[in-house]
């Protein structure tokens, strides 16, 4: 009978391991919320912005898609933002025009 729990306590430990590598090598992907939080630093509290850099709220889905795309392809240009926009894959783009349309007013 100790042996037995002893077993499957041994077993337990190894699945949680391994879930954990796996979990290591592949995070899970970041919400559309934490993907947008990232914007404020510039462009305000829910993208309205008090200074020189454009506010962003308000906007459409398809209006941040199109802008994000075209900072990350170059074809807009800008001083920042093409960087920025390098560093999210297009389902990222997705999920934060979705967060920033739907709760940025
Ligand atoms: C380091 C500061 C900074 C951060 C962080 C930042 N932006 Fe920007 N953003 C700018 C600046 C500056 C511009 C004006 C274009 C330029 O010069 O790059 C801009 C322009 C834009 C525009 C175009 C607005 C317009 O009316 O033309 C959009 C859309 C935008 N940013 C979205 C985002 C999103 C979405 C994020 C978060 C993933 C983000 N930005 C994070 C600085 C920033």
């Amino acid at each position: 009978m100790i042996l037995r729990s002893g077993t499957a306590a041994f077993a337990a430990a190894l699945l949680a391991l391994a879930a954990s590598t796996a979990a290591a090598q592949s995070p899970p992907p970041a919400s559309g919320r934490t993907l947008a939080a990232t914007c404020t630093g510039c462009h305000g509290p829910a993208g309205k912005s008090a200074g020189s850099i454009p506010s962003i709220n308000g906007r459409s889905e398809a209006d941040i898609v199109r802008a994000m795309q075209e900072f990350k392809t170059d074809r807009r240009p800008a001083t920042v933002m093409n960087r920025h926009a390098k560093g999210f894959s297009d389902d990222e783009i997705v999920a934060m025009a979705k967060e920033i349309s739907a709760n940025w007013r």
